[in-house]
C-alpha cells in the first residue's frame, strides 16, 4: 500500500507541475499566473478540490499518442469564495499552450454540469492558443459542447470569464455566452481573426493588442466588463463580483451587515444637481453618496459612458444600479447606451437583484449614425428587458426625463414599483427649449422681440408642464422628495418590496429584439 500511495502522490506531482518549470518560468516571465496559481488566489485558502487531475487526451494523430499533457492543458474543480460553493476550471498555457482537444473539453463540460446541478456559480480562467490543431473535429466538437453548456446555464447560474492569455477564433465565444467578461491590460486578447488574417483579407495593419487587448474590449467594442493591470487585482476582482450575487436564480444575493446608518440625510443631495438644468454634473456621486459606505462596484465603466451601471448595497443588500450619466453626450441614450444597459438589467433580473434607475435623460442621440445603426431596435431592448424584469423596480427622476427616454429608463407604465423625483425634475415630451420652438412657433415670429418672447415661452412651458407636479397628479410619480432623504426613502421602498411576487405570461420565450 504504501508503495501504491508513494505512486499516487508523485503522480499527483507531476501532473499538478503541468507543463514543466521552463514554461512555468516563461509564463512569470510575461507577467502572467499559472493555471493552479490562479485558481489558489480566486478560491478560499487551502479550499480548492481538484477534479479529473488524471484525463489525457485519446489523439494519435501527428505523433501525439508520445505527447504527454499533464490534465490535458485544463485544471478543474471547485471551492469556496466567501465561504460559497463556486466551481472553476482554468486552461494551462504551459500544456499544450492550453489548446482545447476532446478530453480538455469534457473535463471542462463536466463542471459546467457540476455547477447547474449545484446551483452555484461557475468561473472560468482562459488563456488558450484555441482549438488543438491536431485534435481537428473532436476539437470543434468540444467547443460546441461547452457553448451549449454555457447557454443552458445562462440566467441559471453566475458565469463569469476571465481572459488571462490568448483567446482566439471561435473559442472566444464561450466568454461571450457568460455573463462578465474580465480582462487584463496587455496580457489577455480576444479576437474572432487575427492580425495575420486581417492583413491578408483586407489589407489592415493592426496589432493583436490594438485589435482584441483589454482596452480596445473594455472601450470600443463592448464586449468585456472589466479592465485591471494584473491578474492578482483582476481576480480580486473577481471575488468582489461574486459577493454581489447569489448562487443561482432561486436564491437572492447574500447579503452584508450595514454598518452605515440607513436613515442617512444627505444634505449635499439638496446642491448637487445644478440650477442650470444644461449644466452637467456627475451622477457618480449621487449613487456612492446613496450607497451604503459610498461603495460603488462599477460595471463597464470604460464602454458607453453616457450610461452607467453596477451594483450597490443599501441596508445590506444588493441593488442593481442604472442612472445617465449627464457628463457624457448630456446622458442621452444610444446605441451602445441602451445594449449595455438592457443586457445589464436582463441579468439582475435573472439574478434576483432589484433595480434602481437615476434618470436623467434629455432624450435619444439624434443623428444619421444613431438612425443608420438602428437605435430603433437597439432603443426597444430597453423598454423589453425593463417591462419583462420582474424583480423590484424603483425609479428616480433626479432631472430630466423627456419623451421616449423617460419611458426607456423605467416610467411607472413599464413596471416601475416606486418612482420617485426630485422637486427639480422635469417630465415632458420633449425639451422646453424644442417644444417651445414647436408650439409657440408663430407667436414667437410674431413678436417683435423675438428673443425675449422664446425665452418667456420656454419658462411658460417649464412651469405649466416641465416639472414633477403634473406627473405626480396622475400617479406616474409616487412622490416628490426631497433629495436630502434619498437614502432613505430608497431603503424603504425596497424593504417594502422585498416580497414582490410578480409572474409574467407564461410562454416558450419572448422575442427581444436584438
Ligand atoms: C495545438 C498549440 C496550439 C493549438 C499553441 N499550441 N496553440 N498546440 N493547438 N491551437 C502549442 C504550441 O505548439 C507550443 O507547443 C505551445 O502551445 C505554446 O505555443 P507558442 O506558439 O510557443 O506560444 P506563443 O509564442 O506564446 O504563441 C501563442 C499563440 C500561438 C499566439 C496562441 O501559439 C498561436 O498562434 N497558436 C495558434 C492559435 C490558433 O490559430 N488557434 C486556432 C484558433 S481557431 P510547445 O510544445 O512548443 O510548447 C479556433 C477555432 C475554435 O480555436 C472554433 C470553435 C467553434
Amino acid at each position: 500500500m504504501k508503495e501504491k500511495i508513494e505512486r499516487l502522490l508523485d503522480t499527483k506531482r507531476k501532473i499538478e507541475l503541468g507543463g514543466g518549470e521552463k514554461r512555468i518560468a516563461k509564463q512569470h516571465e510575461r507577467g502572467k499566473l499559472t493555471a493552479r496559481e490562479r485558481i489558489n488566489l480566486l478560491l478560499d485558502e487551502g479550499s480548492f478540490i481538484e477534479i479529473d487531475a488524471f484525463v489525457k487526451h485519446r489523439c494519435t494523430n501527428f505523433g501525439m499518442e508520445s505527447t504527454q499533457a499533464p490534465g490535458d492543458g485544463v485544471v478543474t474543480g471547485y471551492g469556496t469564495v466567501d465561504g460559497r460553493l463556486v466551481f472553476v476550471y482554468a486552461q494551462d498555457f504551459t500544456v499544450l499552450g492550453g489548446s482545447l482537444g476532446e478530453m480538455h473539453a469534457n473535463k471542462i463540460c463536466k463542471v459546467q454540469e457540476m455547477a447547474i446541478k449545484m446551483g452555484a456559480p461557475i468561473v472560468g480562467i482562459n488563456d488558450s492558443g484555441g482549438a488543438r490543431i491536431q485534435e481537428g473535429v473532436d476539437a470543434l466538437s468540444g467547443y460546441g459542447k461547452i457553448f451549449y453548456r454555457n447557454t443552458m446555464a445562462s440566467g441559471v447560474i453566475p458565469q463569469i470569464s476571465a481572459i488571462m492569455g490568448p483567446s482566439a477564433g471561435g473559442a472566444v465565444y464561450s466568454p461571450a455566452l457568460t455573463d462578465f467578461i474580465f480582462m487584463v491590460d496587455r496580457t489577455s486578447q480576444m479576437f474572432i481573426t487575427g492580425p495575420q488574417v486581417i492583413k491578408a483579407v483586407t489589407g489592415e495593419d493592426v496589432s493583436q493588442e490594438e485589435l482584441g487587448g483589454a482596452n480596445t474590449h473594455n472601450r470600443v467594442s463592448g464586449v468585456a466588463h472589466f479592465i485591471d493591470s494584473s491578474e492578482e487585482e483582476s481576480i480580486k476582482r473577481i471575488r468582489t463580483l461574486l459577493s454581489f450575487l447569489p448562487s443561482n436564480n432561486l436564491e437572492t444575493p447574500p447579503v452584508y451587515e450595514c454598518k452605515d446608518d440607513i436613515n442617512r440625510v444627505e444634505e449635499r443631495l439638496n446642491e448637487l444637481v445644478p440650477v442650470n438644468p444644461n449644466k452637467p454634473y456627475d451622477m457618480k456621486e449621487i449613487i456612492k453618496l446613496i450607497a451604503d459606505d459610498g461603495y460603488f462596484f462599477e460595471v463597464q465603466p470604460y464602454y458607453a459612458e453616457n450610461i452607467i451601471i453596477g451594483y450597490i448595497r443599501l441596508n445590506g443588500k444588493t441593488i442593481g444600479v442604472v442612472a445617465n450619466q449627464p457628463r457624457v453626450l448630456a446622458g442621452c441614450l444610444d446605441i451602445n447606451a441602451s445594449d449595455k444597459a438592457a443586457r445589464f438589467i436582463r441579468t439582475c433580473d435573472a439574478f434576483n437583484i432589484p433595480l434602481l434607475n437615476l434618470v436623467d435623460v434629455p432624450g435619444f442621440l439624434p443623428g444619421t449614425d444613431q438612425e443608420y445603426g438602428g437605435i430603433i431596435r437597439h432603443g426597444a431592448k430597453m423598454l423589453y428587458a425593463y417591462s419583462e424584469a420582474t424583480v423590484p423596480k424603483v425609479t428616480l427622476i433626479v432631472r430630466k426625463a423627456y419623451g421616449g427616454a423617460y419611458l426607456a429608463m423605467c416610467s411607472k407604465d413599464l413596471g416601475a414599483d416606486q418612482v420617485f423625483a426630485w422637486p427639480n425634475a422635469e417630465i415632458a415630451v420633449m425639451g422646453p427649449e424644442g417644444a417651445a420652438n414647436i408650439i409657440f412657433k408663430r407667436e414667437i415670429a410674431e413678436s417683435d422681440d423675438p428673443i425675449a418672447k422664446r425665452e418667456e415661452k420656454i419658462q411658460e412651458y417649464r412651469d405649466a408642464v416641465a416639472n414633477p407636479y403634473v406627473a405626480a397628479e396622475r400617479g406616474f410619480v409616487d412622490d416628490v422628495i426631497v433629495p436630502s432623504i434619498t437614502r432613505p426613502r430608497l431603503i424603504s421602498a425596497f424593504d417594502m418590496l422585498e416580497g414582490k411576487r410578480e409572474v409574467n405570461p407564461s410562454k416558450k420565450h419572448g422575442n427581444m429584439p436584438l
